[in-house]
């Protein structure tokens, strides 16, 4: 009996310290709820103040005319022109940690929900996030392709892996359009050629078997293995070109600068640039082959010409807008370096 009594303390105790634990979570909890609807207040005030200095500043622009006023006047106006464009930017920067209103895109595939992070940490993981999925889906992809090109050839298995392509580029259209709602830079271009990636490996999966269909496959098929090399390297220069701006912006690194990051950089694109244009000529390649292939008596799956069309407009995106990216990073490094001089 003596024996139970004590177990009856401690267990009695223990339920004590378990009561007071709960207690301080509870009340922890209640004021994380209070300051969540105020935040949540907060937010919409702020949102609809911005909306109102937006719209009225529109207003103010353009009511303000300089015809008819002196030098000393028009120079004032301009000036206060110049103000407003720089209110408008610092707006837009307040507003990337406000919710926001989807797109019709994201509307269509996820509804009205907030995809806004709402701190650069949250922002930053979720980029690192996304080039990791890219990274997995890449090592799959390699392997299933490597299977088809080299081991096994039964139309399910291809159709398997195009499946899989389809999906892939479906989810980084959607990826995207968040990252875009959250801030990045990313060209339009580059979520269009996963748009019309997605179309294309949806024609391939729909080709049926035969003749065409075998000649065709082993070039395409290596060309996914190269495709998923290339994605290697790219990861491996974004990854880098991440990190070293976050570094950057933080400050924390004093070791590095601007110059400093644009030298790795010109370093990493160098490298990359001749596999990325080799890819591009890669898919010119296919379009001319496909689409030599389709006048022929014979061909009759439409497959072929579509197939060949959208490598065409694949290979004209990608190469003229990695020559435009280039020339603006040449044309930024120069502005840079007169600068610092
Ligand atoms: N896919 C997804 N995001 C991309 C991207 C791509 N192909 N290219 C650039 N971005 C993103 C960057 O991560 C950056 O995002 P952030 O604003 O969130 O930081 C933003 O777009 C701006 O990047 P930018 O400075 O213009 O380019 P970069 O230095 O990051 O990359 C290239 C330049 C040319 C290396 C890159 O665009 C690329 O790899 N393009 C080739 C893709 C291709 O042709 N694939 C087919 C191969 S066969």
């Amino acid at each position: 009996k003596m024996q139970m009594t004590a177990t009856l303390t401690e267990a009695l105790q223990e339920w004590e310290s378990h009561q007071k634990e709960f207690q301080v979570i509870q009340e922890n909890h209640q004021r994380y709820m209070q300051n969540l609807h105020e935040v949540s207040e907060m937010q919409s005030c702020i949102s609809a103040t911005i909306a109102h200095q937006r719209k009225s500043l529109k207003d103010f622009l353009q009511s303000l005319k300089t015809k008819g006023l002196a030098e000393e006047e028009t120079k004032h106006v301009e000036e206060i022109k110049e103000h407003i464009q720089e209110r408008q930017s610092i707006l837009s920067q307040m507003e990337a940690f406000l919710p926001k209103k989807n797109g019709i895109y994201l509307c269509l595939v996820l509804g009205n929900v907030n995809v806004n992070l709402l701190s650069k940490r949250l922002k930053a993981a979720y980029k690192d996030e996304y080039e990791k999925f890219k990274l997995c889906v890449t090592v799959i992809l390699l392997l299933l392709a490597f299977t088809c090109r080299f081991f096994v050839t039964y139309r399910f298995v291809d159709a398997l892996m195009n499946f899989l392509l389809v999906w892939y580029y479906c989810t980084l259209t959607v990826r995207e359009s968040i990252l875009i709602n959250n801030g990045s830079r990313i060209k339009g271009w580059w979520v269009a050629h996963h748009y019309i990636s997605a179309f294309l490996s949806g024609v391939i999966l729909t080709w049926p078997d035969g003749e065409l269909y075998q000649m065709f496959r082993r070039q395409f098929l290596s060309f996914c293995l190269y495709q998923s090399f290339v994605q290697f390297l790219q990861y491996y220069y974004q990854s880098g070109c991440l990190y070293r701006l976050r570094a950057l912006g933080e400050r924390h690194n004093m070791d590095l600068t601007v110059e400093g990051f644009q030298s790795w950089m010109w370093r990493g694109l160098t490298f990359l640039l001749p596999f990325l244009f080799f890819g591009h000529f890669w898919q010119l390649y296919s379009s001319i082959y496909l689409l030599s292939m389709a006048p022929v008596p014979g061909c009759k799956e439409w497959q072929v010409s579509v197939c060949g069309l959208s490598f065409l407009v694949l290979f004209m995106g990608n190469f003229f807008t990695t020559i435009a990216v280039v020339r603006h990073k040449l044309k930024n490094t120069s502005l840079n370096r007169s600068k610092s001089r």
